[in-house]
């Protein structure tokens, strides 16, 4: 099945100008799940250093299953939300008895595992295995909505649902893991909440909601 002009333009241009971070030089499950978890409500600038110690002293699932709790916690000083770590920490010990060790590659085993929800599940699996998995956050919910001009609002479950179901339906295949981080790095970068910068755009042309003058007020979100 031919490529979507959307998903052919947002993967060449993610090739070229994709930032060089530390865990896009890995296919190792494990250490892009604690990227993708730290990464969940901390910058990438914060996130590179602390991704690089906790690699260096847990090296491996089992490394972190057998460490002291306190340890955990010690590393992930200053990147808050501590319930991910010990959430991680669970998951990795599940990991080691349930699964050898070895982040399955199985949505709903993986998605078993404490913590991990549907964005985790989707970012490690099509990043890792480029299982044809979608990776919905609050980057990619933004870009969906302005490009395809949708106005359900996105603090409604059926409205991830939607952007899921669209996700999935756009990814290339084969290249499920370049094609989530597109959406992801085009929603941090260029995409942006205020001010986004549709004139260096690879998908501008085709923008709804830029088409509408509606790029600054989508996606709509009620509720804080
Ligand atoms: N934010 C969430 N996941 C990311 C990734 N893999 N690369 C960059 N930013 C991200």
């Amino acid at each position: 099945e031919r490529m979507s002009a959307f998903s052919e333009r947002l993967l060449a241009w993610y090739r070229i100008h994709k930032r060089d971070l530390p865990w896009r030089r890995t296919r190792d499950p494990y250490a892009i799940w604690v990227s993708e978890v730290m990464l969940q409500q901390t910058r990438v600038d914060t996130v590179i250093p602390y991704w690089r110690r906790f690699m260096e002293r847990f090296p491996t699932a089992k490394a972190l299953a057998e460490a002291p709790e306190g340890e955990v916690l010690k590393l992930w000083e200053g990147l808050g939300y501590y319930s991910r770590a010990r959430n991680l920490q669970a998951a990795a010990r599940e990991l080691c008895d349930r699964f050898d060790g070895r982040v399955p590659a199985d949505r709903e085993a993986f998605a078993s595992l404490k913590g991990v929800g549907p964005y985790t599940t989707g970012a490690v699996l099509s990043i890792a295995y480029d299982m044809p998995e979608p990776a919905v956050d609050g980057n990619v919910m933004r870009v969906l909505s302005r490009h395809f001009r949708i106005h359900e609002d996105i603090a409604k479950p059926a409205a991830r649902v939607r952007m899921e179901k669209l996700a999935k339906a756009l990814i290339p295949e084969g290249s499920a893991g370049d094609f989530n981080q597109a959406l992801m790095e085009l929603g941090a970068t260029v995409c942006t909440p205020k001010s986004p910068y549709c004139l260096v755009c690879p998908v501008m042309e085709h923008c709804a909601g830029r088409l509408a003058g509606e790029e600054e007020s989508l996606p709509i979100k009620t509720k804080a």
